[in-house]
């Protein structure tokens, strides 16, 4: 009887259930139903504290189109996993392992992004048989050209931006949308191209306020009353790009602004004397159903994942390379970002048919 442990850790997305789902599917027609599958709760939180279920096959079913995951999540920042807890003398790294082999486990498959996977590599370095696939509306993971929840968070995002489009149209009003993203500007670069903006802000292309105002500038001689901008919650200017990471820091806990959005709505509003709003979708970028790609995406990453374990090959992520489901080594993975190439096609062909970045 092969066991094989789940978790789902770091923060929510469109897709763990299909995940979930697609693996254990997966396993159960690799082992001839000759597998025990264990749910852990609340991602390595529940490893750590060994609180995990014994699933059933029908825990499976029905959880394709589900939001969220059924599994619970957490987040369990990897620099605090080596840290004993000294009020409880706690020593997760140890109480993980410990869990691991109580449970019987022959592998632990961890469903996360980039924090999850520092610390699924360094599972995997401690001896466990780990299998990882990777998930977050941020697209941010290195070694696959695609993470799942990404296009489902792009869907409701492009929807945003459209809806905002019929009220900046009808009062001729200048719009910021903020896209979620963390650090990376994948989700706010497809969503901004996709729902038309004028004006796309992300983190890799630091902006000059200047440059944006003569968009707003541009576009009323042209006789367009209204401008629409996408900016990633992570977008910085030309200024603070040139500061050092202990400056910045300290600017931006010093800034008098919920987020960079705002700062830059009174900042053109003082430029360019227009009524500038702000909309922040926020959490509701990972909420909901799957879209169909990402349920084929969690399908794919799913069986892989399956097959590595009937493989016995360990140690490894699931990843879509030019379309191509890839095995990539967690080393590889583990402490990597992977932003957006300023000189991507996606960038190059928004640039050409007049979409301002700023710069
Ligand atoms: O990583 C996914 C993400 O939604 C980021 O886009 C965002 O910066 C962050 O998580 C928000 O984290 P939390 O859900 O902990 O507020």
């Amino acid at each position: 009887m092969k066991k094989v442990g789940i978790l789902t850790s770091g923060g929510d997305c469109q897709g763990l259930n299909a995940a979930i789902r697609g693996v254990a599917k997966s396993l159960y027609e690799e082992f001839n139903d000759e597998v025990e599958i264990y749910g852990i709760r609340d991602g390595y939180s529940g490893l750590i504290h060994g609180n995990y279920t014994k699933m059933e096959k029908r825990d499976f079913s029905g959880i394709l189109t589900l939001g969220g995951t059924i599994l619970g999540t957490s987040r369990q920042p990897f620099k605090m996993m080596r840290v004993i807890d000294e009020e409880t003398s706690l020593d997760k790294v140890k109480a993980m392992k410990d869990n691991y082999k109580k449970m019987g486990l022959d592998c632990l498959v961890i469903l996360g992004g980039n924090g999850t996977h520092k610390s699924a590599n360094m599972l995997s370095e401690e001896g466990l048989n780990v299998v990882s696939m990777p998930k977050t509306i941020d697209n941010d993971v290195w070694g696959t050209d695609m993470t799942f929840g990404f296009y489902s968070a792009v869907d409701i995002a492009t929807q945003v931006i459209d809806c905002i489009h019929t009220t900046a149209t009808s009062h001729g009003r200048v719009f910021i949308v903020e896209i979620m993203g963390h650090k990376v500007g994948w989700l706010n670069l497809y969503a901004g191209i996709a729902g038309g903006a004028d004006v796309i802000l992300l983190p890799e292309i630091p902006y000059d306020i200047e440059k944006v105002a003569d968009v707003l500038e541009k576009r009323e001689r042209g006789g367009k009353q209204f401008t629409i901008l996408a900016v990633a919650e992570g977008a910085i200017s030309k200024q603070e790009a040139a500061m050092k990471k202990k400056e910045f820091k300290a600017s931006r806990a010093a800034m008098q602004y919920p987020s960079v959005s705002y700062r830059l709505a009174a900042e053109l509003e003082s430029i360019s004397g227009h009524e500038v709003r702000v909309t922040v979708p926020g959490h509701f970028q990972r909420g909901g159903s799957p879209c169909a790609y990402d349920r084929v995406l969690c399908t794919r990453f799913g069986a892989a994942a399956a097959r590595l374990i009937k493989d016995e090959r360990y140690g490894f992520m699931t990843g879509l390379r030019n379309g191509e489901i890839v095995a990539v080594p967690l080393g590889e993975v583990a402490g990597k970002l992977k932003k957006v190439p300023v000189d991507c096609d996606e960038i190059v062909a928004a640039r050409d048919m007049g979409i301002s970045f700023g710069d």
